[in-house]
Order: C-alpha cells, then structure tokens, then sequence
C-alpha cells in the first residue's frame, strides 16, 4: 500500500471513530457528516489508489452503509421507546452523570411546569426549579440511593407528586444514564385519604356525644336517682331521646355505605309521586303541627317517576324534614314536580333560614352542617343531603340548591320520567 493510501486509510478510520462517537452522543449531524466523509474518502482512495487500497475503500463503503442502517433502526427503537414513555401516565426524567437531562416526557413536562422546547441535552438543575426534586437529584447522584419524595406543588395547580429515583447500573460510558426518576400524582390518592380520616373523626365524634349522655344518666340514675320516680322518668326520656339519637346516626351510615358501595341493587318501578308524597307528609305530620309549618302539593296527579321506592322515599323524606327542621316558625312549604323530557323535576321549597352562598355547593358532603350547634340540637349529623346525592345519582339524575338567606330554599332533583 503507498504511503497515500495509507495515510487515507487512517483518515477513513478518524471517520468513522467520529461517526460512532457522534452517533453514541445521540447528535445525529454529526454522524452522518462522519459517515459522508468516510464515503468521500473512500471513493478518492478508490479513485487515486489502487489494489489493495481499493478493496479496502469498498469494504469501508460498505461499512458505512451497514453503519447507517444500524443508525436507522437505533433511530426507530429511539422513536418506539420515546413513544412508550411518553404514553406512561407517570413522568419520566432520566440524566446523565454530570445532571444533564437524556429524556424527559410528556407528563413530567406538564406536571412540572417545565419549559418548553427541547430539553435534552440540558443541565435539569436549570430546567427543574423545585428545591425538593434538585435536592432528591443531587443525592440520587452523589449517594447513587433509592429514594422517594413527597413534594405538593401550588402552581400551575395544587398537586402533590410522589417521586421515586434510581440510579442506574454503574456504567462505563459517561454518556449513559445515571439515574431515572419516576414521578406520579397522587393528589387523588391524597385527598382520598384526608376524607377518610375526616370521616372516622366525624363518625367517632358523633357517636361519642350520645353515648356520653347516656353513660352519665345510666350513672346517675344508679347513684340513687332511679328511687326518685319524677326525676328517673325524666332521665328515662333523655337515655330515649339520645339512643333513638344513635339509632338514627347509625342508620343514616348503613344507609350511605350501601348507597356508596352500591352494595343494594336499585329496584326501579313506576311510581306516581303524589300519592307517594300524601303519605309522607300524614308521617310528618307530627313535626309539622307543633311549628305551624303548612305544605302545599303541586304535582300533576298522574306523574310517575321510574325509581327505587325505599331511595325515593329517603329522598322525599330528607328534603321535607330539612324544610321542616330549618324553616321559621309558621313558614311554608311546597312540593312541586314537572316532567322535563325524559326526566321529572322535583323541587322542594321553603321559607326558612336559608343558606349562605359560600356554604350552598358544601351541603351535599357528608357531616356538612351550616350551623353545627343548630343542627345538632334539632337531631341532625349531616348526613340527610350527602344520602340524598347518592340515592339520586343512582338513578342517573341531579340534585342541586338554590338559597336566599333569611327567605328560603328550594332543593330540587331529577328522576327517570315513567310513561
Ligand atoms: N332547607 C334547608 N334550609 C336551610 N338550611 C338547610 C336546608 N337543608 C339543609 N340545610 C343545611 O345543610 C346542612 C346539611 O343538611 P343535611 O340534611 O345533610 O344534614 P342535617 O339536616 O344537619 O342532619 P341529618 O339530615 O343527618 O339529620 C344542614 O345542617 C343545614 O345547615
Ligand atoms: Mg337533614
């Protein structure tokens, strides 16, 4: 081989040592720039040498070909795996050793809030403003650890990200991944938990006050005031009002789990309202009489309604004893109901204290009450509204309020229309 073809030989191997250092880096100018100059160089060894050299042109010609479907198919599987982390519902961030950003998919960059842009090739302390997940990066780096971080975010909107970081293998090349991070919202899961803690205080606070009292009354009437015949009556009364107190509660929670766990299947047949709301009220009229609460009925005598008779009876039965319970002494009350389509409209109103706007969309939560102390002394847990919800939902319609404070309110609901 002449000293020519030697020295052209040499430049074709810095070629395509280029070409594979620019491909590893992922710049892929670069690389076909490497390889187009091995081509080049090639075809001029081929067309001033001769022999030997010019086989060695070919072998590297053909070298560069097979390099550059290797690169294709590198490219494809780049697509496919970009494609497969982008379609995960967690964030994915993966880094180099030195902290520079590798990849970065769709739902990191959206619950992060990140920049938009290409971001690889960044330094993800720059690109990552969140003091909590620099801090889990640095040490993911330096400790080379598992961990897993809580972080709660404000902005764009209130999240909270559980975040869990790996290091990857050791690996020889500076060029791969370091460590990888997984990032999933848990807001849900977060807010989930809250409500279930709330709802065990709630429930063990409620149960707590009546069986407190009747504790104390059982105590005194056995320190002696059952030979008191006036007072142990008395104290029999209050241990009755509180047990039918607990009863009720207790009822009000079976109720709701079974309508939440959709544990009862919904039996639903056609039923006519009015004749359905005159009974109710004959039952309600013992609460109605003593504060001069007159209602009136206007519901067309033949509407029916396709729905669940005990679920259309709590229905009813909460809605009247709210608009009895918080109505003013000698106010009114009016059941009206009209077909909409294939739905039936059912409103109750009332005259009563009404309630403020801010706490109007929160009534339907389960032991949500305006008024606590109120409530409470008229019997109730707050429960009534949130069994009301569910027992309409499960028929497929809406419940919603409207209140003016001081006037009234009127809560009304949608049912399956019955033909
Ligand atoms: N018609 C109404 N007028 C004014 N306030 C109402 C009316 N209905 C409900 N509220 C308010 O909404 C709260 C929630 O009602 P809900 O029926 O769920 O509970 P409750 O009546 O307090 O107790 P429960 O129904 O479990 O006996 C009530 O405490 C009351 O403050
Ligand atoms: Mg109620």
């Amino acid at each position: 081989m002449s000293n020519r073809a030697a020295v052209a030989l040499s430049l074709l191997v810095v070629a395509i040592a280029v070409a594979g250092l620019t491909a590893r880096a992922g710049l892929m100018p670069g690389l076909l720039a490497g390889a187009g100059l091995s081509v080049g160089l090639g075809l001029w060894v081929g067309g001033r040498a001769s022999g030997s050299a010019q086989r060695a042109a070919r072998a590297l010609t053909t070298m560069t070909r097979e390099l550059q479907q290797q690169i294709a198919q590198l490219t494809a599987q780049r697509g496919e795996l970009t494609a497969i982390v982008d379609s995960m519902a967690e964030g994915v961030i993966a880094v180099d050793a030195r902290g520079t950003l590798l990849l970065v998919n769709a739902v990191a960059r959206a619950v992060l809030d990140l920049p938009a842009g290409d971001l690889v090739g960044r330094p993800a302390g720059e690109v990552i403003r969140h003091p909590p997940l620099q801090e889990a990066l640095r040490r993911l780096l330096t400790e080379r650890q598992r961990a897993t971080v809580e972080m709660r975010l404000f902005h764009p909107a209130e999240l909270v990200l559980r975040i869990q970081g790996a290091p990857c293998q050791e690996s020889a090349d500076a060029l791969g991944p370091a460590a990888v991070l997984v990032i999933q919202d848990v807001t849900e899961l977060h807010r989930y938990d809250l409500l279930r803690k709330e709802f065990v205080a709630n429930v063990s606070h409620e149960l707590k006050s009546p069986l407190t009292g009747i504790r104390s009354l059982t105590e005194t009437l056995l320190g002696g005031a059952v030979d008191d015949p006036a007072n142990s009556r008395r104290f029999l009364q209050l241990i009755d009002a509180e047990s039918a107190r607990l009863a009720g509660l207790v009822e009000d929670l079976l109720a709701l789990s079974q309508l939440e766990s959709g544990a009862l299947p919904l039996h639903q047949r056609r039923m006519e309202l009015e004749p359905m709301a005159r009974s109710l009220l004959t039952s309600f009229e013992p609460q109605l009489a003593p504060r001069r609460v007159s209602v009136s009925l206007a519901v067309p005598p033949s509407l029916a309604v396709q729905a669940d008779p005990e679920r259309l009876r709590q229905i009813l039965s909460n809605l009247l004893d709210n608009a009895i319970k918080y109505n003013q002494e000698g106010g009114r009350i009016t059941i009206g109901a009209a077909r909409e389509g294939e739905w039936v409209r059912v409103d109750v109103s009332d005259t009563g204290i009404g309630i403020p706007a801010p706490d109007l969309p929160r009534v339907f939560e389960r032991f949500y009450r305006v008024d606590k102390a109120r409530s409470r002394e008229l019997g109730g847990t707050g429960l009534g509204l949130a069994i009301v919800k569910h027992a309409v939902e499960a028929h497929g319609g809406r419940v919603w309020a409207d209140s003016t404070p001081q006037h009234g309110s009127t809560f009304s609901f949608t049912l399956p229309a019955s033909v």
